[in-house]
């Protein structure tokens, strides 16, 4: 630390001659260069001491010189004196405090006093440096899910406040562990870890523009949805969709019906659908981290009565008194419950139940319902033979 003079030479020279013995003029810093956070509060530390046999008049720190001008007051600067707190005395302390700086304050401070005695004035050059800073977290863009992170929360200069980092997720505090002091490390990080983290000082108003994680992962869960849901007649039309959690999105979509690879793309359309389309479906979801199967779902489709047919037991000629059955068979989804009977160019059935007992000749058909609609089989010949006396 040096110190310059600030009156006249020759007049200095007198007076140290005059007061060699009875102490000095100095003032001294104990923090020549602070850096201090945006919007917090310093202390510039300072004593200062002269020669016995003056008073001190006024004391006062300052910015700028202008030779041959008294320095300005900052006490007296509308931009500094609602901030700055002398906290020293008319003896040896000169500490100030200067508060909400902003980086309009990197400037060299600077005590100032003035004696009794006329040139009797001490600057402490080159005096305080300040400089501010605010806080920038530093992280990597993105991750991959396990990875091992560290963010670092950065100041353009070393804080000479040397106080402990806190961590923001989402503006909720962390209690994660902190590797070094501005450091947070994720040892293994999870999707939950994204998020906007930002960092500050404990203690301080201060906090630093939040940085978006972006943490990346596999697919964790993949679901085919049916649209539309509930029953499916053959004929409708049926999509089915594969969603998936993931980041990045999975773009890449694979379905699969029963096993076999049937066609790719997140939406799998069946326009007109039919019995055949029946069975389990799965999709796959891949993005660049990996893949996952979803569940099966089954597409049950149903259908009305069809390949219908009836079919005799026994023999179709009966002596008259026997009787013989017919046996109505069909395909339908559900299958079908209820049959009803005809005689061919009669209107009205004549029975009904899966089988029929035919006790006179004529042609007969079947007819098999089920919700979906119904089916009448081609018609059978029955023949009764009278008995002859
Ligand atoms: C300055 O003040 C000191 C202490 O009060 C006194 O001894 C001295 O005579 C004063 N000097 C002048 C020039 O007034
Ligand atoms: C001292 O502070 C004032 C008020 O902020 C500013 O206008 C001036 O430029 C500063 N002087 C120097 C030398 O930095
Ligand atoms: C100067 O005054 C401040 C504020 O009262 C105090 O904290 C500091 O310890 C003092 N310094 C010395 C060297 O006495
Ligand atoms: C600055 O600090 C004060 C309290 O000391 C606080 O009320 C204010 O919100 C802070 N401003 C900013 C921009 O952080
Ligand atoms: C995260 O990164 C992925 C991969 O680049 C990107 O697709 C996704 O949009 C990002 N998410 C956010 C919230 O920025
Ligand atoms: C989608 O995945 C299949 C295999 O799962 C692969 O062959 C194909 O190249 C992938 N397409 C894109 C666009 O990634
Ligand atoms: C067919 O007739 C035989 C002999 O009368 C009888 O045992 C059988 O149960 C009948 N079948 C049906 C399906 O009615
Ligand atoms: C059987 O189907 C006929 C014709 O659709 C209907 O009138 C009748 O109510 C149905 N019976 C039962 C028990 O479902
Ligand atoms: C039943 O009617 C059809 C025409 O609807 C006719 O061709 C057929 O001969 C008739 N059968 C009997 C047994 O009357």
């Amino acid at each position: 630390m040096s110190i310059r003079i600030a009156p006249p030479l020759p007049l200095i020279f007198l007076l140290m001659i005059h007061n060699a013995f009875s102490g000095y003029w100095a003032v001294s810093y104990s923090h020549p260069h602070i850096c201090a956070l945006k919007n917090s509060s310093v202390i510039m530390s300072c004593t200062y001491t002269y020669p016995t046999g003056y008073q001190i008049m006024k004391t006062f720190w300052t910015n700028g010189s202008v030779k041959g001008v008294e320095p300005p007051d900052l006490s007296e600067d509308p931009e500094y004196s609602q901030r700055l707190q002398y906290l020293g005395d008319k003896q040896q302390n000169c500490t100030i405090r200067l508060s909400h700086v902003t980086q309009k304050d990197e400037h060299m401070y600077y005590f100032r006093f003035t004696t009794n005695v006329t040139d009797g004035k001490w600057a402490g050059y080159p005096g305080v440096s300040l400089t501010v800073t605010d806080l920038q977290v530093e992280a990597p863009e993105r991750v991959t899910e396990g990875d091992s992170v560290r963010l670092t929360c950065k100041s353009s200069c070393t804080l000479t406040d040397r106080a402990t980092f806190i961590w923001y997720r989402n503006s909720q505090p962390l209690t994660e562990r902190r590797d070094r002091n501005n450091q947070l490390l994720l040892q293994s990080v999870r999707r939950e870890d994204a998020g906007r983290y930002s960092c500050a000082l404990h203690e301080h108003t201060y906090i630093s523009p939040a940085v978006y994680l972006n943490v990346t992962y596999p697919p964790k869960e993949t679901f085919v949805v049916v649209s539309p849901s509930g029953e499916i007649v053959e004929g409708d039309s049926v999509t089915l969709i594969c969603s998936s959690i993931s980041n990045p999105p999975a773009l890449n979509f694979s379905w699969f019906k029963g096993g076999k690879f049937v066609g790719s793309g997140r939406i799998f359309s069946i326009s007109k659908i039919s019995s055949d389309h029946s069975g389990e479906y799965k999709c796959k979801s891949t993005n660049e981290h990996g893949e996952k199967y979803s569940d099966a779902v089954t597409l049950n489709i149903m259908y009305p009565p069809k390949s219908i047919s009836v079919s005799i037991n026994g023999s179709a000629e009966i002596v008259e008194g026997d009787s013989v059955t017919l046996i109505c068979s069909s395909d339908s989804n559900p299958p079908a419950l209820n049959f009803s009977w005809f005689k061919e160019n009669q209107s009205s059935a004549v029975g009904s139940g899966q089988s029929f007992s035919a006790l006179q000749s004529g042609r007969f058909y079947g007819e098999a319902h089920n919700q979906h609609g119904s089916q009448r089989s081609d018609a059978v010949a029955v023949t009764v033979h009278g008995v002859y006396h």
